[in-house]
């Protein structure tokens, strides 16, 4: 037996259940996980609303959550890459991360190629708390922009989960870090983590501050808010700059002509992690690359709360209100 939480319609964080289910012995290929932290994150929020993503119906119960770490109970017949004890992490599973979804549990059976082994000197916790953000920060600085020493960046949200993350890395690569935050808790914590400045977006206009802080225009910005944010900031790149949108959590970027690109050549990427890591190597290369970020000291993991997992909903309700810097976990 196992506690999980369930949710048998969508809606707001009440309608999360911790349930007892029987869980089945690992098929051939998976192997179970006990749960040691399990990662919240928005794609959690906006799957548990429902509505979010296009043509996607759910049957119910349906599980929440896409990614944890924990320690292998035992393997499938066929799995040779763990044993039990191994500490162990996923982020999503081979589909879309509104799909097979179900990290919200004490312990569970994951596909044996899901998975990517813990190394010593990085906690679970930390695993958690990182993995799914990490790769989602990877596959922005890796692939698609490398920020650079001269460089001016703009990153939403740098207190944030995501956000955070980016700053750190483009500090570690030389880059002047322009930093928003939405709260005033958040702005020297948006500075420990290495922004060379910080503006309140929410209290001030961001464009009016961003014009005065780098006059010359930004080479790139990051962007996980979305809606409130993203069209605005592009009129702040110089020449050639790359607007990279990777989040939605103020609503989805409206529909725009791509002529408002023209005058200064812009590129715009919309990234999406799944396709990312969805083929096994590829994970664990860009786990691993992540990992080591955390082992060179380049980047460090704030994990702001953690939640036990029959608290979920109150997490959830937190997450939304984005209260939190860095990471949040439950705990089983
Ligand atoms: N493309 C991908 O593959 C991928 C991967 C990971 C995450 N994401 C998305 O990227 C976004 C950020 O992820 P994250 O992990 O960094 O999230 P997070 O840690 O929960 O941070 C989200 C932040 O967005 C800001 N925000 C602005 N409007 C908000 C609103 N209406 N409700 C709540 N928060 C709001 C808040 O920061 P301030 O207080 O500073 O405004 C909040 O802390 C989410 O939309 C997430 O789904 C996408």
């Amino acid at each position: 037996m196992a506690k999980v939480i369930r949710i048998r319609r969508h809606g707001g964080p009440a309608v999360m259940e911790l349930v007892d289910v029987e869980l089945p012995s690992p098929a051939p290929d998976e192997v179970r996980v006990r749960h040691t932290a399990i990662g919240v994150n928005f794609s959690d929020v906006n799957v548990r609303r429902g509505g979010f993503y296009p043509n996607y119906n759910p049957s119910f119960p349906l599980g929440i959550g896409n990614e944890a770490a924990g320690i292998v109970e035992g393997v499938g017949a066929e799995v040779v890459d763990f044993k039990a004890g191994d500490r162990v992490a996923y982020a999503g599973m081979r589909s879309q991360f509104y799909q097979d979804t179900g990290a919200y549990a004490e312990a569970r059976n994951v596909p044996a190629d899901r998975l990517v082994a813990v190394p010593p000197g990085v906690s679970d916790q930390q695993a958690a708390a990182l993995l799914l953000k990490g790769c989602t920060a990877s596959l922005i600085i890796t692939d698609v922009y490398k920020p650079e020493r001269d460089d001016i960046i703009l990153i939403h949200t740098g207190a944030a989960g995501v956000g955070s993350i980016l700053v750190q890395w483009s500090k570690h690569l030389g880059a002047t870090v322009i930093g928003t935050v939405g709260s005033i808790q958040k702005v020297e914590i948006a500075k420990r983590f290495g922004c060379d400045h910080v503006i309140l977006y929410r209290e001030v206009d961001f464009v009016t501050e961003v014009k005065r802080i780098a006059p010359n225009g930004l080479t790139a910005v990051f962007d996980g808010v979305g809606k409130d944010t993203f069209l605005a900031s592009l009129p702040l790149l110089r020449q050639l700059g790359r607007a990279v949108n990777y989040g939605n959590a103020s609503g989805n970027v409206p529909p725009f002509n791509v002529m408002l690109l023209a005058s200064k050549s812009l590129s715009v990427t919309r990234v999406g992690v799944t396709g990312h890591i969805q083929d096994t190597t590829s994970f664990r290369r860009v786990a691993n690359r992540v990992f080591d970020l955390v082992q060179n000291g380049t980047i460090t993991v704030n994990i702001d709360r953690t939640y036990p997992l029959a608290e979920a909903s109150t997490a959830h309700a937190d997450l939304e209100e984005g209260r939190f810097s860095g990471s949040v976990l439950l705990l089983p």
